[in-house]
């Protein structure tokens, strides 16, 4: 069978035949057919809007890779800042190699006072810490003169580093801020994960890290570091693509991922668990849901239409964490949604399954993380997949300034009419 598409434009009866690599055939066969013609694909939902190599993802079949390792195998034996390495450098790194990383990304970590003293003592005190965040991740930039150097290697290296080691550093001093904490400066001996908990919740002298919770963290970072061409990591694109350095690329990424529909869908799953109550509740709310009245949040997606592959590793992670906080008493309401959902023909026929959402407010909530702040623990990880997207689309050279077309529906040329003969 040939692996080639042709395509007649039936106006001028011409022909274009080109090749189908990997499932994708270019748009330019459409410029040569008529370069006035344009396809319609609202959310580009059959558009690949780039060449990548750093994450697979088959949804159909609940695959997820970075890299070509299974996030399974990532999941039980790396650790977030290995996989760092790994998506934003393309190979596991050696233990020499990831010493060097983890020494540059660990004393990195602490952020100019003027961000905390003037910058973030700014907001008003019940500031969503999501907003907070996204707006310090677009400040940091301007603490840094070669942040606009996106050219030179170096310079793009630096911004990397700063960008993954600094954004725990910000997510936590925006928590601390909210609640009128003092705000703790990094502690360099711990790891990625325990130094964040570290920032979060020490007061006084004798905190120390739960290494299961620690551990959980790492899993919990290592499964939202990345996932392809997502909605935030589309605005990195978009906004890289004109050339704005890193770190107002990654604020226009955080903004995507703040929405419910995204990062803020794990806040929205616990507030929908709350407003259900009870299990004897569940029937009747996903009646509601099916009548149109609202979604099941933490249930769908774009991509997977097969159970979420990350989802089975939270789930599994949930239990563990509450073996040492305790059970969330929530998680039997999740339990019997998602049992009642996975048996109902209305969820089964439109392949909805639970997401990475569905479990992770969960384990959040039990370890104390008010929900504001959840959708800033996934930008926290997020943030490497972002800056792996930018450094691919930067050495691309298919690639320019982002720019799509419309389909323009308004009216046809009118006069402008003075405001005494409108109606
Ligand atoms: N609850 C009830 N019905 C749903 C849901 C849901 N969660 N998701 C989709 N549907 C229905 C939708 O009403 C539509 O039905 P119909 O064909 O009768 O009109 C059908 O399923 C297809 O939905 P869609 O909106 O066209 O699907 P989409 O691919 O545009 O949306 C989604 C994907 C994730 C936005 C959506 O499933 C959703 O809103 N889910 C809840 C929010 C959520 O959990 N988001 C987290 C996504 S995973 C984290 C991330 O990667 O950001």
């Amino acid at each position: 069978m040939p692996e080639t598409i042709t395509i007649t434009d039936d106006r001028s009866g011409k022909t274009v035949t080109v090749p189908i690599e990997g499932g994708v055939f270019p748009a330019s066969a459409i410029r040569e057919l008529d370069p006035s013609l344009f396809v319609y694909d609202p959310a580009y939902m059959q558009t690949a809007s780039c060449r990548s190599s750093i994450t697979y993802l088959d949804g159909g079949a609940g695959i997820l890779r970075y890299r070509g390792y299974p996030i399974e195998q990532l999941a039980e034996h790396s650790s977030f800042l290995e996989v760092a390495y790994l998506l934003l450098h393309g190979d596991l790194p050696t233990s020499e190699q990831l010493s060097t990383w983890t020494h540059d990304v660990t004393h990195h970590t602490f952020i100019h006072e003027n961000m905390r003293k003037r910058f973030v003592d700014g907001f008003h005190y019940d500031a969503h810490p999501m907003g907070m965040f996204v707006s310090a991740v677009a400040a940091l930039g301007t603490f840094y003169d070669g942040a606009k150097e996106i050219h030179d290697e170096e310079s793009c290296r630096k911004q990397v580093l700063r960008l993954i080691a600094k954004t725990p550093t910000i997510a936590a001093m925006c928590y601390r801020f909210s609640v009128g904490l003092p705000f703790n400066y990094p502690d360099n001996d711990l790891s990625f994960p325990a130094n964040f908990l570290s920032m979060m919740w020490k007061v006084g002298d004798d905190y120390h890290v739960d290494p299961v919770l620690e551990r959980a963290m790492d899993i919990l970072f290592i499964l939202h570091a990345d996932h392809e061409q997502n909605c935030g990591t589309t605005a990195m694109r978009v906004v890289g693509s004109s050339h704005a350095d890193p770190y107002s690329s990654a604020a226009a990424a955080a903004s995507a991922l703040y929405g419910p529909l995204h990062g803020g869908a794990n806040e929205a799953v616990v507030r929908m668990l709350n407003e259900i109550g009870s299990i004897d509740q569940v029937p009747a709310f996903i009646d509601s849901v099916k009548a149109g009245e609202g979604r099941l949040m933490g249930f769908g997606h774009r991509v997977y239409k097969n159970y979420d592959p990350r989802a089975t590793i939270i789930k599994k992670t949930a239990y563990d964490v509450f073996e040492v906080t305790g059970k969330n008493p929530l998680l039997d309401i999740a339990l019997k949604l998602e049992e009642v959902a996975l048996a109902d023909p209305y969820f089964v026929d439109r392949k909805l399954y639970p997401n990475v959402d569905f479990y992770s407010g969960l384990i959040y909530q039990a370890m104390n993380f008010p929900v504001d702040m959840f959708t800033v623990l996934f930008a926290i990880p997020r943030t490497v997949g972002w800056l792996a997207h930018w450094q691919e689309l930067l050495a691309d050279g298919d690639q320019r300034i982002s720019r799509p077309r419309q389909w323009y529906v308004g009216p046809e040329e009118r006069d402008y009419t003075p405001i005494s003969a409108r109606s």
